[in-house]
């Protein structure tokens, strides 16, 4: 058996759900490792359509249990509303969800500091989920966080955060003229979410770390994607956790010799939701074309979390090079394929122009990167359909022609693809586990 991880190759919503919802079959355990509810991630199963947040994307298979791992945020309430909304449909996660007690919390005052930062920042707005994210994250680094574990002890946690609430509202008072939080409202909330999610919550990364070393099958669930990464992403215009494998182990206590397997997820061109550098986007009417593409309104280009319409572009290769660079994929998976059933011609990206130089090496610098031009590669679309298909041979010959030239370029094979939201639209291009 096999630890795998399904990391996010490009800027978030490659279809990394489906993705683990499809592998997880076999799993004992899918873990989240990153992120928090600023991730939205898209099932499409004979159970329903489901768009998850924090709740692991493998828990639709009755053998698995689900891990949410130190690294990630948890808001408790959006947590609790997401395991009452699945119960309502018939996935009871009692006993089998696992809320790690060193996990951080997203608390109110975070989701207040993440609007007034974004509103303070004005024309250079990073463009969040508005989740309050970067907020939890900051208090975590700032040694200020509160954590799953002080929910199971409520008496210390008050003065804690009493502490934490008048610095934070001295900052909303002061800095943004806004009106300060209530701490009792907040410790009410507290009460609340211990008794109901109290018995989720434990020391969880040796269960992890156990299954890891008797041989079963973890699957590891990226939130986010690379070009997102605090560090290895388009700084500033990032998320503030490390969706990237390192972080895969920070954030669950696994050692990097017991990943075996680390899945790419890429669409078959790109999205990006938020601002900052995206140089592939394509900005006339073939971008709308794309958005609005998909029989079914949950697969369309407008964001799980925020419904926000997302950016398009193309495949950019210098990207996905980058990005296989710095989590070492071992494949690929190709994504939303159909989405490009209905283009005479299809751009990819193989590398940047820079001063009339040739760049194929992602430039971390970004004042480098705002002047480098795509350079592209024009790519026949093809006759017939790649929707719905599930076997290499049924795909139209310059479809596969297409996955050849991504393989190419990047230098990893594509193991899988996907031709549709929904679970069995999936081609298993070679057996990975
Ligand atoms: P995630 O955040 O990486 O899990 O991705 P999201 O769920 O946010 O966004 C991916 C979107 O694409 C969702 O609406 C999925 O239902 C949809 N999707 C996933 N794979 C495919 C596919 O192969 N084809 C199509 N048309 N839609 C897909
Ligand atoms: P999944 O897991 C796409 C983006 C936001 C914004 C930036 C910072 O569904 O792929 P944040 O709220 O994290 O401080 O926002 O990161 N972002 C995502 N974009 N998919 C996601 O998650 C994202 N999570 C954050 O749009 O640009
Ligand atoms: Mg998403």
């Amino acid at each position: 058996m096999t630890v795998c991880a399904i990391l996010g190759g490009q800027w978030g919503d490659e279809g990394k759900g489906k993705i683990v919802d499809f592998v997880a079959e076999h799993a004992d355990v899918t873990a989240r490792f990153s992120g928090g509810n600023n991730a939205g991630h898209t099932v499409m199963n004979p159970q329903g359509t489901f768009k998850l947040h924090l709740v692991p994307a493998g828990i639709f298979w009755p053998e698995g249990i689900g891990v949410v791992g130190n690294g990630v945020v948890v808001n408790p309430g959006a947590l609790l509303e997401e395991i009452d909304a699945l119960k309502v449909r018939g996935i009871d996660l009692a006993g089998r969800l696992l809320v790690s007690d060193r996990s951080h919390l997203v608390m109110p005052y975070h989701a207040k500091l993440d609007e007034l930062a974004e509103k303070a920042r004005g024309d250079l707005a990073i463009g969040t989920t508005g989740k309050g994210i970067g907020p939890a994250y900051t208090d975590k680094a700032a040694r200020t966080g509160i954590r799953a574990a002080d929910l199971l002890n409520l008496e210390a946690l008050y003065p804690r955060l009493e502490a934490v609430l008048t610095h934070h509202n001295a900052i909303i008072e002061k800095i943004y003229q806004d009106t300060p939080l209530d701490i009792d409202e907040i410790f009410e909330s507290c009460k609340e979410w211990a008794a109901k999610l109290g018995p989720y919550i434990g020391p969880v990364e040796h269960i992890v770390y156990d299954a890891a070393e008797a041989g079963k099958m973890v699957i590891i669930e990226g939130a986010q994607g690379m070009m997102l990464d605090l560090d290895h992403g388009t700084y500033p215009y990032v998320t503030s956790s490390h969706p990237t494998i390192g972080g895969a182990c920070t954030g669950l206590g696994l050692l990097p010799s017991q990943i075996d397997v680390v899945l790419g997820v890429f669409k078959a061109y790109s999205t990006r939701v938020g601002s900052g550098p995206f140089l592939t986007e394509i900005f006339d009417e073939t971008g709308d074309k794309i958005r609005h593409l998909g029989v079914d309104p949950d697969a369309r280009e407008f964001g799980a979390t925020t419904g926000r319409p997302r950016r398009v572009g193309w495949f950019d290769s210098v990207v996905a090079r980058y990005s296989t660079r710095v989590n070492g994929y071992t494949s690929l998976v190709l994504t939303r394929l159909d989405v490009l059933d209905q283009f005479d011609t299809i751009k990819i990206c193989d590398s940047y122009e820079l001063d009339g130089k040739l760049v194929k090496d992602f430039p971390g610098n970004a004042a480098l990167l705002e002047r480098c031009k795509p350079i592209y590669e024009d790519f026949p679309g093809w006759d017939g359909v790649t929707a719905g298909v599930t076997k290499m041979e049924d795909l139209p010959a310059g479809a596969r022609a297409y996955i050849e030239r991504l393989e190419e370029l990047v230098g990893r094979p594509i193991d899988i693809i996907s031709t549709g939201p929904y679970r069995h639209e999936t081609i298993e291009v070679r057996k990975i586990f």
